[in-house]
């Protein structure tokens, strides 16, 4: 029997204007991690929210703030959201010039570091840099809004990960599209957390939707 995926909702699809409580929710709703999107308008084509609303709703959960930033450069803002209560920060191969110094900056912080790769971003992008990262993010769309379409050939990507991961504890996160319909192509070639953004807060009750994700046999 394989392990139940990880779930993490990812806020962007929450009610803005009751954050805390939908944090708190899906918490208790049985979420794994809490999935945060920050996004700047200018590294993606939408904007979203930065350290103070990761701040604000800290005490709402003590799971794991999962932080996805989408932003760049990125350097300058590690230590605000580190501060802010982020407990992994992810950051896009393409954020700034120097990869392998800005994930020993998260270390230096205390913090787990993540890489994300575009659908367009080959999985070389992390090949050395394998020591720095708990996590590679697998965007199975582009970044910048929820509700949008899987793409497939992510799927592949993911088995090539997997490959040059080898036995290093190193989680495997698929983001965007993310329902019980097209997780277990990516839980088959290999990941073993899942974001969902949509599926879980456009789909209440959360209890029911989390655990349709996590039921998701790899196929
Ligand atoms: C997209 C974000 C995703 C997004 C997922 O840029 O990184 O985390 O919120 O939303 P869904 O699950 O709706 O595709
Ligand atoms: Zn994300």
């Amino acid at each position: 029997m394989t392990k139940p995926p990880l779930i993490a909702p990812s806020l962007l699809a929450a009610d803005f204007a009751r954050l805390g409580d939908e944090v708190r929710a899906v918490d208790a709703a049985g979420a794994d991690w809490l999935h945060l999107d920050v996004m700047d308008g200018h590294f993606v084509p939408n904007i979203s929210f930065g350290p103070d609303i990761i701040r604000a709703i800290r005490p709402f959960s003590r799971k794991c703030f999962d932080t996805h930033l989408m932003i760049a450069p990125v350097d300058p803002y590690l230590e605000a959201f580190a501060k802010a209560g982020a407990d992994r920060i992810t950051v896009h191969a393409e954020a700034g010039v120097h990869l392998e110094r800005t994930l020993a900056a998260i270390g230096a912080l205390g913090k787990a570091a993540g890489v994300a790769l575009n659908p367009a971003t080959p999985e070389s992008a992390i090949a050395y840099v394998l020591d720095r990262i708990d996590l590679v993010l697998v965007m199975s769309v582009n970044p910048g809004f929820g509700g949008q379409s899987f793409l497939p050939a992510v799927v592949e990507k993911i088995r090539r990960v997997r490959a040059l991961i080898g036995a290093r504890p190193i989680h495997i996160e698929v983001d965007g599209g993310i329902t019980a319909a097209t997780a277990p192509a990516a839980l088959a070639a290999g990941a073993d957390v899942l974001v969902a953004g949509s599926s879980v807060f456009r789909a209440p009750p959360y209890e029911r939707a989390i655990a349709a994700l996590r039921g998701a046999a790899p196929q």
